[in-house]
């Protein structure tokens, strides 16, 4: 469907509709029974489907469903990843388990969606093997979720009792941003913003483009007015989300460059933080540099995928930059922000990646000396040119190569920690820790978090902590 204003403000509207019809029947349903439905979404994956879960949930709220933090729900969703083969078999493994409870409370609905779900293998596979599954959706479709659940609904009653009708509705890309749904956000003092959907980049890896579809960039005076309610509403700190937020705007009319984007979230009042997240390196200009160096609010931390040290592997993963290309970016951001933390995510074990290569990547690794990195072993995607690339490397040989990327990184991690022990920082506390009811914990600007003593009133709010002792992930520090 291609994307004007009215399109996506009649579909809002339809969805909204939809939403009040079953919020009256659940309505009547608790009249009669006194008892609320109750839904729980288990979430893998990145901060899109964290935000994704987010929305999904409002709608979930809005029609008269109680959140549960079991799977034992009336209405159970998995959001799903697909990003490595792994996150999809742990998908298996939880919906034999929601197989199971389903047997055993009568009218559940289990439903799928996400990433995984944009792949039609995986929907063979669960139409086959797990067919008491209710709702399947994707990535481009989750402001339809009252309607899907709807037709559910209806399918069940035309049978007269709950039949297995699978419902079953995928996009294979879209136009739309729906937008004015309802919403229901995690924290109330930190959110993450969508600014930007979708990823052309297809790196040979990674199956991303193919299941997010197409960049699509909101409007930007969608994004200020949300940030701006968002502020009025308490928030500190935003997260501007995307695949690769340094793509933001391109596909605008007029164009608009993610630097001026950020230059117009800097002046809203309240918001005392701004995060974003990801950051493609062959497309973060001079100017987003700057923008950062004279920003009071952007925190000094930067994930910056690196993927591989090796220009020629690099290239083989379409990935546009050199090694030297990245080393000299990052000489640049620390010019202009001396104090910034970096972070990356590196594969190892991509196809035909020598220990030269390695090498290659571990010297990028000791050069930038990042404060933390995610790092993956390559896993073949099915459909990714990388899948048919001769020479996929033994498991084993990446797993020794892994584990001293692990290593080393471990170290590094430490050494940065070290760098703010017994300096007082700017935390923005966020909850009581979930080990000791007497601490609580919160984030440096860095992203690093603290745990220290103080009273849960505090929580939401940018206090002072002196950082007693670095322990690698997280500091014990007390207020200041
Ligand atoms: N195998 C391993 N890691 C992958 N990533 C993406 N695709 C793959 C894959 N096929 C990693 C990249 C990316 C992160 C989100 O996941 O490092 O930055
Ligand atoms: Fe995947 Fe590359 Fe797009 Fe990131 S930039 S989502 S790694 S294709």
């Amino acid at each position: 469907m291609k994307r004007t204003e009215n399109t996506n403000e009649l579909e809002a509207k339809k969805q909204l509709d939809i939403i009040n019809e079953l919020k009256e029947r659940f309505d009547t349903e608790f009249k009669k029974t006194g008892i609320r439905k109750t839904y729980h979404i288990e979430t893998f994956g990145c901060q899109m489907n964290s935000r994704d879960s987010e929305k999904i949930s409002g709608i979930l709220k809005q029609i008269g469903f109680v959140e549960t933090d079991t799977e034992d729900a009336d209405f159970l969703l998995y959001n799903t990843c697909t990003v490595r083969e792994n996150a999809n078999n742990r998908v298996y493994g939880r919906l034999g388990y929601a197989g199971k409870l389903k047997k055993k409370r009568p009218g559940m609905l289990i439903a799928l969606c996400g990433c995984m779900m944009q792949e039609s293998t995986a929907v063979e596979r669960i139409k086959k093997s797990y067919p008491f599954v209710d709702i399947i959706f994707g990535t481009h479709n989750i402001f339809k979720l009252a309607e899907l659940i709807k037709t559910r609904l209806d399918n069940g009653e035309k049978g007269g009792k709950h039949i297995n009708n699978m419902v079953i509705d995928i996009w294979k890309d879209t136009d739309l941003i729906v937008e004015d749904l309802p919403n229901d956000r995690k924290f109330p003092f930190k959110a993450g913003v969508n600014i930007i959907f979708g990823c052309n980049n297809f790196c040979s890896y990674c199956i991303v483009p193919y299941v997010r579809g197409r960049e699509r960039s909101r409007n930007i005076q969608d994004i200020i007015d949300e940030i701006k309610s968002l502020a009025d509403d308490g928030a500190k700190e935003v997260m501007l989300l995307g695949q690769n937020v340094n793509s933001y705007g391109k596909d605008l009319n007029p164009k608009i460059s993610f630097a001026k984007l950020l230059q117009e979230v800097e002046k809203i009042d309240g918001i005392e933080r701004i995060r974003f997240m990801t950051s493609h390196p062959k497309d973060l200009s001079q100017e987003l540099i700057d923008v950062m160096g004279s920003s009071q609010k952007i925190c000094n931390h930067l994930h910056l995928p690196l993927q591989s040290g090796s220009t020629r592997l690099l290239k083989i993963m379409n990935r546009k930059y050199s090694k030297e290309d990245y080393l000299d970016l990052v000489s640049r951001i620390r010019k202009a922000v001396p104090d910034i933390s970096l972070t990356t995510d590196i594969i190892v074990g991509f196809p035909g990646e020598t220990e030269d290569d390695f090498m290659e990547t571990l010297d990028v690794v000791q050069k930038v000396g990042f404060d933390n990195a995610f790092t993956f072993l390559y896993s073949k995607r099915t459909g990714t040119p990388a899948a048919t690339m001769e020479n996929q490397i033994e498991e084993s040989v990446a797993k020794e190569r892994f584990d001293r990327l692990l290593g080393v990184i471990q170290e590094l991690s430490a050494k940065a920690a070290k760098r703010y022990e017994h300096t007082v920082q700017d935390v923005l506390v966020e909850e009581v820790n979930s080990h000791d009811e007497n601490l609580l914990t919160g984030r440096l600007g860095n992203n690093m978090l603290v745990h220290f003593p103080g009273d849960p009133s505090i929580i939401g709010s940018i206090v002072q902590v002196y950082l007693n002792e670095s322990k690698g992930f997280y500091y014990i520090g007390t207020l200041v």
